[in-house]
């Protein structure tokens, strides 16, 4: 919509390589669906207020999952209730009859949420319904014979999320119900019936399970696959609050298993909850994005104008690290394209107890990244007003804490600061290693081992970082290898 004003996105805290709405509140990505060289990106959103209220679905288009354009609002609240999270697809053999083969409906399914009904203390306020646009996103029509799945009872009813079933030739839907999944299919997207559940008994249940998805990879160098299940949790995540588990197994059309026992984290960081992938992408990469927020805090984070941020598209994969199966997120390759190459550091051998403070030159909209044989360092960002943010990653104790409390404005929320937020990282392997770090005004987003252990954070310093302290906290000399610091360049023209 609006291009080109030099004060366009300029606002403090404003991140400038991440999506944001214009204006106003934003939660979860919805609906993000490949169609015709374009990526959407709906998403949960409020256009009256920055605090969560009726929820709408916002809408954004991207060629590239770099560079994003704003589109009017997509989907409003009718007569059911509140749009809230869900997702869209292709309807390409026009199984609904919305469209035709030739000009297929992009088709959206949502959870309804009735308000009236909840606040009058009744339990189906939830239920399940679609809409179709014929025109690539911009205009929609909600199905008459709306809802299509209805609710007998269960309080937490939602987040479906539909994928075309290959090998049983229909559309499933996965949603989640309180604390399980369900999975219902359906020939035409318009007629459900449940065929499975999963989970009463498997994973993290320290809160309502939330926004699944389910997908196959391919493990890394090998013909396997396997399914993964994605669930997020709120509250209950292991550094508090709202997180994202997943699951590993094998998904036979109707019913998803999985021998998993321990439960695994996408992002062990604070701030990446709701994620989901895209459907219909090109190559069938399973491209990912999280809302880099978390109940704990989101509704008082300290922006004006508008309020939080997606992470960057992340491509996920299967690696196989001695016997275990990791689920691997790392920023998109194209990422890269808007990264400046040219300020190289080079290397640098820190003797034992040695500290080397680095200036930062773009230490509010970044990438830092080095590699290094076994990652025993602290490191420091700062700045002159005193906020520190803190990353002690001791791979001889197998952990990395990130530490926020005094990186810069903590005061919004008695539960933002929390102490340090740990991270196991005992399957790392003893090679070199890479750390990227992302910073972008008000996140900070840490990749080790390109995406094997990530953690996201929002942080609100109260100046841009100006230097970076890295500390040897290791018995022996180490050695960082291709240090760099790099500006990496605005997606808001
Ligand atoms: C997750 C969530 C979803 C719900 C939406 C409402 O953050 O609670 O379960 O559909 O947000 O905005």
């Amino acid at each position: 919509m609006k291009i080109d004003a030099p004060e366009y996105y300029t606002e403090s805290y404003r991140p400038q390589f991440h999506f944001t709405p214009e204006e106003k509140w934003m939660n979860d990505p919805n609906g993000l669906v490949y169609n015709n060289g374009n990526y959407h990106l709906f998403y949960q959103y409020y256009p009256d207020s920055t605090i969560w209220g009726p929820m709408h679905w916002g809408h954004a288009i991207s060629k590239d999952l770099v560079k994003w354009e704003h589109k009017p609002i997509a989907l409003y609240p009718d007569k059911h209730g509140l749009i809230f999270s869900g997702s869209a697809v292709m309807d390409t053999k026009n199984t609904s009859g919305f469209g035709t083969v030739e000009n297929p409906a992009m088709v959206a399914i949502f959870t309804y949420h009735d308000m009236e009904g909840e606040q009058a203390g009744k339990m189906d306020f939830q239920t399940q319904g679609i809409a179709y646009s014929l025109d690539d996103g911009n205009t929609w029509t909600k199905y008459e014979g709306n809802p299509v799945i209805g609710n007998n009872g269960i309080k937490d009813f939602r987040d479906p999320k539909v994928f075309w079933n290959e090998k049983e030739q229909n559309w499933t839907m996965l949603f989640v119900a309180g604390d399980h999944l369900q999975i219902w299919s359906s020939p035409n997207l318009k007629e459900w019936d449940k065929v499975s559940e999963f989970g009463k008994d498997k994973g993290a249940h320290g809160g309502v399970w939330e926004c699944p998805d389910l997908f196959p990879l391919t493990i890394e160098g090998t013909d396997e696959e396997k399914w993964v299940l994605l669930i997020s949790i709120n509250p209950g995540a292991p550094n508090g609050g709202s997180g994202t588990q997943y699951f590993i197994g094998d998904f036979d059309g109707i019913t998803f298993t999985t021998d998993q026992t321990e439960n695994k984290w996408i992002d062990l960081g604070r701030d990446n909850y709701a994620g989901v992938t895209f459907n219909h992408t090109p190559n069938n990469d399973r491209i990912f994005i999280g809302w880099m927020s978390n109940w704990d805090y989101a509704r008082d984070t300290p922006t004006e104008k508008w309020r939080s941020a997606m992470t960057v598209p992340r491509k996920l994969s299967l690696r196989k690290i001695e016997d275990e199966v990791f689920l691997i997120n790392y920023p998109i390759e194209k990422f890269s394209e808007i990264t400046d190459k040219a300020y190289t550091e080079g290397e640098m051998e820190l003797k034992q107890e040695q500290k080397k403070i680095i200036a930062l030159k773009y230490g509010n909209q970044s990438e830092i990244k080095f590699s290094v044989k076994n990652p025993v360092l602290k490191m420091y960002l700062s700045n002159d007003a005193g906020d520190s943010l803190a990353i002690d990653m001791d791979a001889n104790n197998e952990l990395v804490t990130i530490d926020r409390d005094k990186s810069g404005k903590t005061d919004f929320s008695e539960k933002f600061k929390g102490g340090a937020q740990r991270m196991d990282i005992s399957k790392l392997p003893k090679e070199n290693v890479e750390v990227r770090i992302l910073l972008d005004h008000s996140s900070m987003e840490l990749f080790l081992n390109k995406g094997q252990y990530v953690m996201t954070n929002q942080i609100f310093p109260n100046e841009f970082y100006t230097s970076l302290t890295i500390e040897n906290t290791a018995n022996e000399a180490v050695q960082i290898v291709n240090f760099k610091e790099c500006k990496v360049e605005r997606i808001w023209n």
